[in-house]
C-alpha cells in the first residue's frame, strides 16, 4: 500500500484555527470557494457544508491525498498557476515564517514553513495574482505573523491594487497571528 506520508503534511495548528474561525464568518452559502495551501484539507472539510462549492489547493502531493480522503475537490498547483478560474472567497494560510539556509526542514514540510527569508516569499506572488482570480464583490482571507512583517505585507497589497483590513488577531509569545481581508481597492471597475 502506498503510505500517505502523513508526516510530510502540516499538522493543523493555531494558525489553521484562526483562519478556520475568520472563514466561517465570512463565508456565504452562494459562495465558490479557493482554498490554496489545504494541507490537511481541515479547513476546506468545515466549509463544504456552508458554501456552493469548495475546491483545495496544494503544492505537495501528501496533502491532496489526505485531503481527497476526506471527500474534498482537490487540483495540485503550485499557487494560482495553471487556475483559470474566478472564486468568491480565497482563503489562504502560506508559509510565512522567515527562512534562512540553515532552517529549512527536510522533505515537503519545508513548503509548509518556508516563507523564505523575508517571510513574504509565497505571500508576494499570492497577492499579485489575487485580483485576477477574484470574481466581481470577490474577498480573500489571508494568514500572516507579524514576523512576516505586517507592515511590508500591507504596503505590497496596496501596490498590487488591493484594500487589506484586519479581521482577526491572535498575540503569542514570540509573534502575532493576523488574518487580513483582502479585495480590490476601488472594487470591480
Ligand atoms: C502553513 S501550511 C497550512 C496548511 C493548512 N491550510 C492549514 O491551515 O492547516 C501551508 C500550506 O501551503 C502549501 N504551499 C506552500 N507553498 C505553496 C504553493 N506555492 N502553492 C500551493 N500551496 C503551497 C504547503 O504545502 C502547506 O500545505
Amino acid at each position: 500500500m502506498r503510505s500517505m506520508k502523513t508526516d510530510h503534511v502540516y499538522e493543523p495548528a493555531e494558525d489553521t484555527f484562526l483562519l478556520l474561525r475568520a472563514a466561517l464568518k465570512e463565508v456565504r452559502p452562494a459562495d465558490s470557494v479557493l482554498e490554496m495551501g489545504c494541507g490537511r484539507g481541515l479547513i476546506s472539510r468545515e466549509l463544504t457544508s456552508k458554501a456552493r462549492r469548495v475546491i483545495a489547493t496544494d503544492i505537495n502531493p501528501h496533502a491532496l491525498r489526505m485531503a481527497r480522503k476526506m471527500g474534498i475537490e482537490t487540483v495540485r498547483a503550485d499557487l494560482f498557476r495553471g487556475i483559470k478560474a474566478r472564486f468568491d472567497l480565497i482563503l489562504f494560510n502560506p508559509p510565512y515564517l522567515p527562512t534562512g539556509p540553515q532552517d529549512k526542514l527536510e522533505g515537503w514540510l519545508n513548503l509548509a514553513f518556508n516563507g523564505g527569508v523575508s517571510g513574504r516569499e509565497t505571500i508576494n506572488p499570492f497577492m499579485e495574482d489575487l485580483r485576477d482570480h477574484l470574481a466581481p464583490g470577490g474577498r480573500a482571507l489571508l494568514l500572516v505573523s507579524t514576523l512576516s512583517g505586517l507592515i511590508e505585507i500591507e504596503e505590497k497589497a496596496k501596490n498590487d491594487g488591493l484594500e487589506a483590513m484586519m479581521v482577526a488577531r491572535e498575540k503569542y509569545f514570540f509573534e502575532e497571528l493576523v488574518v487580513l481581508r483582502l479585495r480590490p481597492a476601488g472594487g470591480f471597475l
